[in-house]
């Protein structure tokens, strides 16, 4: 392909792209498969690596992200990032509208009603029809540049649509992270020891300041524009201008879903507020109220603004679901690392649609800040937080005899004292071996089905197992029989029969997950993942050095000293030991008709096949053991060429002296 081809292609395929990614994201109607897509651009990565002199920062494939950023420069605000004056009540809300009548006397005033969306505010500049940069909010005259993490958004256009917008302007919205991957990212959180988000706003802002733009770009973000900035504005209203900005390739609140609507009168606005504050518990994201705005852009001029806030917009604010409820007793979970959660377990109480009994009281500080007592009236509020939360006392109605809080000294399920290692918020039972919720919580998280999958064995199983002293870890798992599971409560001949057949069949369960499942701090899925394909075998994982398990991608000195540590206690050396007498997998199992044909080998792949799809082709290459890259370089040793390919590069192979073949010899090469 001659530079000029390419430079033709490159764009094509950029602009295709592009307009899927919009189809996917912003239209939520793709034309095509995720495989095609990635297909696509598959080939655009290529030729951007073959021809890198068309190189394009807001190219669709810069999504991936890849740029780290230590210090994220602080730049100025063009024009100030202002905050929204918030009302809480009908009446204050009418007394904005009158003040704002007022000003504006002769008017007839157009109001537009959006959501307020709880996220991260952003700033992003677009130069003709390109992102250029992305800006926090930071102190409202000056933010931080963003722009890298904020490229990874797929609902952000790197490159705009259409011919209809400014030539420089600015847009405003909120990064936000929908509920759904909220509850995702927390969920692996916790499985990997990591402290979980509070809520959904503040894993978006933490997301958005991580330095390696990679990590951001799999963070489940999202974004929606609410205002763009008039400068260089054709058009005089705001409702206009945000649909427009929704021509141009942005996510934008749609009047068809009822995020947005034109409101002429109090009641109108009312309508909207009422709507929405009941219909937000099923809304995918999080909204903290209503914005309502001025619309016209020349009218909103002539209000201006205060030194903080607008005064053509204001905010009203949902109120928090609040209850108030008597705090009957602490209890305390111990999970299976043997941190202690205290919880609060309430006189039941009605809040957002469901009865709440319990809530989280996070740890013993928290319980100290509340200065909470067992028979307090608190209150409780659910807010973006899935799980209730107590917020504090009612002190008016605190009786005198209420005793200060104590809290626990030894653990509530083996009587072991607590301890709490220095900087860390939790207490810990440092009892490993011996306590029961411990020690049924790794065997249940071994069986659980993201790990081993054992069919026929639930988590009462468990608890029933470890009560009777027949499973101490998991590996007394694989000494049991029938007959000794038959004396259990409610077990039944056929459910014993079911269960030791499970426990036998997840013997075939791959390496990564049964070191997934030995439960060691810091090691969720991903991790276990990634160690088993750098080690391959549990002997090498266990012999590793810091320096060796450091060297994995994404392993960090938390997850390696968890590992080092692991493997030097002596019982766990010797269950690994025992489960893999017992058949376990603790080596990489090659995947079916792999080989080692192509070991070696460095493997080009150019033009379109007959036989074969070109991501077929590379995943054949790996599967027997080659390499596969982008360019024909010095260090090419094959070229699997199509129809199609390109006369320089075919010149530049002959001149490298790099063999060129074709689909069937290739199938001979790998024997199909
Ligand atoms: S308009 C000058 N519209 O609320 C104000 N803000 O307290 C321009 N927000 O920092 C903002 N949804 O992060 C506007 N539909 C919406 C909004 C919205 C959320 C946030 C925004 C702003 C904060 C103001």
């Amino acid at each position: 392909m001659s530079p000029d081809e390419a430079r033709i292609k490159i764009q094509m395929l950029r602009e295709e792209l592009d307009h899927h990614n919009y189809l996917y994201y912003i239209k939520d109607a793709p034309e095509i498969s995720d495989f095609d897509f990635d297909q696509k651009l598959e080939h655009l990565q290529k030729l951007e690596g073959d021809f890198p002199q068309f190189d394009d920062p807001n190219s669709p494939t810069k999504r991936v992200g890849g740029a780290i950023t230590k210090d994220f420069p602080t730049r100025k605000h063009k024009y100030p990032m202002l905050s929204l004056s918030n009302t809480y009540s009908r009446e204050e809300l009418e007394d904005y509208l009158k003040r704002t009548q007022k000003a504006l006397p002769e008017q007839d005033l157009d109001f537009v009603c959006e959501l307020k969306y709880d996220g991260a505010a952003i700033s992003i500049s677009y130069k003709n029809g390109n992102l250029v940069q992305a800006l926090t909010r930071g102190d409202g005259s000056q933010g931080d540049d963003i722009t890298e993490n904020i490229k990874t958004i797929a609902s952000i256009p790197l490159r705009l649509r259409g011919a209809n917008y400014p030539n420089e302007f600015e847009i405003r919205g909120e990064v936000f992270m929908p509920l759904e991957g909220f509850a995702k990212l927390n969920q692996s959180r916790i499985e990997e020891d990591l402290e979980p988000f509070a809520n959904p706003r503040n894993s978006a802002s933490g997301s958005l300041k991580m330095q390696d733009s990679s990590l951001v770009a799999k963070r489940p973000l999202d974004c929606f524009l609410y205002y763009v900035m008039q400068e260089e504005q054709r058009i005089d209203n705001h409702y206009d201008a945000v649909l427009a900005a929704g021509e141009w390739g942005f996510k934008v609140p749609q009047p068809k879903h009822a995020y947005l609507r034109k409101a002429k009168s109090i009641d109108e606005i009312f309508e909207f507020i009422n709507h929405w504050d009941q219909a937000r518990h099923q809304l995918p994201f999080e909204i903290d109220g209503i914005v309502i705005k001025v619309n016209a852009y020349a009218l909103q001029d002539r209000l201006g603004q205060t030194a903080k806030s607008p005064r053509w917009a204001i905010a009203y604010k949902f109120k928090a679901e609040r209850q108030e409820t008597v705090l009957e007793q602490v209890s305390y979970q111990v999970g299976r690392t043997g941190a202690i959660t205290p919880v609060a377990n309430l006189k039941p109480v009605s809040l957002a649609g469901t009865t709440v009994k319990r809530a989280s009281l996070h740890n013993a500080d928290q319980i100290a800040k509340l200065d909470l007592r067992e028979g307090d009236y608190v209150y409780v509020e659910k807010g973006g937080e899935i799980i209730p939360k107590v917020i504090g006392v009612n002190f008016d109605k605190r009786s005198a005899d209420l005793k200060a809080f104590q809290y626990l000294e030894n653990c509530p399920e083996c009587q072991t004292p607590l301890v709490r290692l220095e900087g860390e918020a939790l207490h810990y039972c440092p009892n490993y071996k011996g306590c029961p919720p411990q020690v049924s919580g790794r065997v249940q998280h071994f069986i659980s089905r993201k790990a081993m999958d054992i069919e026929g064995m639930g988590s009462e199983t468990v608890e029933q197992l470890v009560k009777a002293g027949l499973v101490n870890n998991y590996a007394d798992l694989y000494d049991l029989k029938i007959e000794q599971l038959l004396p259990l409560d409610r077990m039944a001949e056929k459910s014993a029969q079911n269960i030791v057949a499970g426990i036998a069949a997840s013997t075939t369960i791959p390496f990564e997950r049964v070191l997934f499942g030995l439960g060691i701090r810091y090691v969720g899925e991903t991790v276990a993942k990634k160690l088993a394909r750098h080690f391959e075998d549990i002997d090498k994982l266990q012999e590793a050095s810091l320096e060796e398990l450091l060297t994995v991608d994404e392993i960090g000195d938390r997850i390696a000293e968890s590992v080092i540590a692991f493997f030097r206690e002596e019982e766990n050396q010797a269950l690994v030991a025992r489960m893999k007498a017992a058949g376990l997998q603790f080596e990489v199992q090659h995947q079916e008709g792999a080989s080692k044909a192509l070991e070696g080998l460095t493997i080009v792949i150019s033009g379109n096949f007959e036989r074969f799809g070109r991501k077929e082709i590379k995943e054949l290459i790996e599967l027997h053991g080659g390499k596969n890259t982008g360019s024909v370089s010095g260090k090419t040793s094959l070229i699997v060429a199509g129809e199609g390919m390109g006369p320089s590069k075919r010149k530049k192979a002959e001149d490298l002296g790099v063999r060129i073949i074709d689909e069937n010899e290739f199938a001979e090469m790998i024997g199909i």
